[in-house]
């Protein structure tokens, strides 16, 4: 089975590429590099000891697009290719808009022009109305907050209605809670351009004395100790969720909304220490005001995914910790190093 990942350079999609490569799926990675270097596809195919194809192209450019689909036989799309800065994109709308829609909807045109009917999306537990309660479940109402959580929002929705009025489709929308993680191999990680917005790489920089220290957005929240709690995922049990995903996809039609997160919430208190534990490392670090736009508590009800997937998050906060930590040591500039 010949699977196209769009954004296979990126973080998620560069570690479901290996476990794809590891179950036996022949894979064919697109990629413009607009967040993400070619380093990461070498390094993909120096652990699994395989070659195959990557094109270097817009997900948007539909001529591109359709050299691909003439050149291989494709069996399903994982569609990772999007912009993701949360910040970003409420000063950049516009791109974000473009960017994240019109690759989806190229996408499908795509695929409908070949036959291919098989879609697995990356959404995002953003897409949730905050002041949903938790553990939040997939019938949860939907709203957003800023451009980016929108375009998922909207991705999700155009990608409802192909499926609707093409019965023979099958599409999954994965919800991710919160990638942390690396390879166990130290090979591939999270390699974010400037200073990272996300808490475990801002943690791992700091760790390296590459920043001073890690400003806790605020310790007012409704939790245990009034930082922000998030339901942290390992992106190697993420990864191996998109392979559960497309073995179900290829059984079944329709579309399924699908929550990937462990269920358990941590702190980011917890994170530290937790990260100081395993690492036998420092993480200094000040209390600062809440983020704009940040929520106390997102952790995920993932009942749905261990029901028809038949998945669940098998690793804890402490490989999450360790693995993060592991890439960062060994490669303290990402992929240049
Ligand atoms: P990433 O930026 O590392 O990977 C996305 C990849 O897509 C990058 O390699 C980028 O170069 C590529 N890309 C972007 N636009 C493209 C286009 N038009 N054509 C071709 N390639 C394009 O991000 P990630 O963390 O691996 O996220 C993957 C997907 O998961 C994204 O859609 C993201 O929105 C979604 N997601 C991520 C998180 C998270 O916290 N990391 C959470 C929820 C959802
Ligand atoms: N945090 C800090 N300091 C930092 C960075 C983050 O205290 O320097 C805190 C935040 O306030 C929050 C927690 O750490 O409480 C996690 O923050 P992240 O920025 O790592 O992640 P978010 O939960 O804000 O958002 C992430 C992705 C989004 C995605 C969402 C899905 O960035 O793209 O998870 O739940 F939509």
């Amino acid at each position: 089975m010949t699977i196209l990942v769009t954004g296979g350079a990126g973080y998620i999609g560069s570690h479901t590429c290996v476990k794809l490569l590891e179950e036996g799926y022949d894979i064919i990675v697109v990629d413009n590099l607009v967040n993400s270097n070619e380093k990461a596809v070498g390094r993909i195919q120096e652990l699994i000891g395989k070659i195959f194809p990557f094109y270097r192209l817009d997900v948007c450019d539909v001529d591109a697009l359709r050299k691909v689909f003439q050149n291989h036989q494709i069996d399903c799309v994982i569609h990772f290719a999007g912009l993701k800065a949360v910040g970003e994109s409420v000063s950049k709308p516009l791109e974000y808009y473009s960017n994240n829609l019109i690759s989806t909807i190229t996408l499908c045109k795509v695929m409908k022009e070949y036959g291919v009917t098989c879609f697995i999306f990356s959404s995002s537990a953003t897409v949730y109305k905050p002041g949903s309660s938790m553990p939040v479940n997939e019938t949860a109402e939907l709203g957003c907050t800023n451009p980016y959580g929108w375009t998922k929002y909207m991705c999700e929705q155009i990608l409802r209605d192909v499926a609707l009025t093409n019965p023979d489709w099958s599409v999954v929308l994965l919800r991710y809670f919160n990638p942390i993680g690396a390879h166990e191999s130290g090979q591939i990680g999270e390699d974010p351009t400037g200073i990272p917005n996300n808490l475990v790489p801002y943690i791992t920089q700091t760790a390296l004395g590459k920043l001073e220290k890690l400003y806790v957005f605020g310790n007012d929240y409704d939790t245990k100790d009034g930082t922000g709690v998030r339901d942290y995922i390992h992106v190697q049990d993420l990864a191996q969720g998109h392979v559960d995903a497309v073995n179900f996809a290829s059984k079944t039609t329709g579309c399924e909304e699908i929550n990937l997160g462990t269920g358990i919430g941590y702190s980011v208190l917890d994170i530290v220490s937790t990260f100081e534990k395993v690492n036998g490392v420092k993480v200094p670090y000040e209390i600062s005001p809440r983020r704009p736009g940040d929520i106390g508590t997102v952790y995920a009800d993932a009942t749905k995914a261990s029901r028809l997937l038949k998945w669940k998050a098998e690793k804890d906060l402490e490989d999450m910790c360790r693995d993060s930590w592991r890439w960062q040591k060994q490669n303290p500039n990402g992929y240049n190093t």
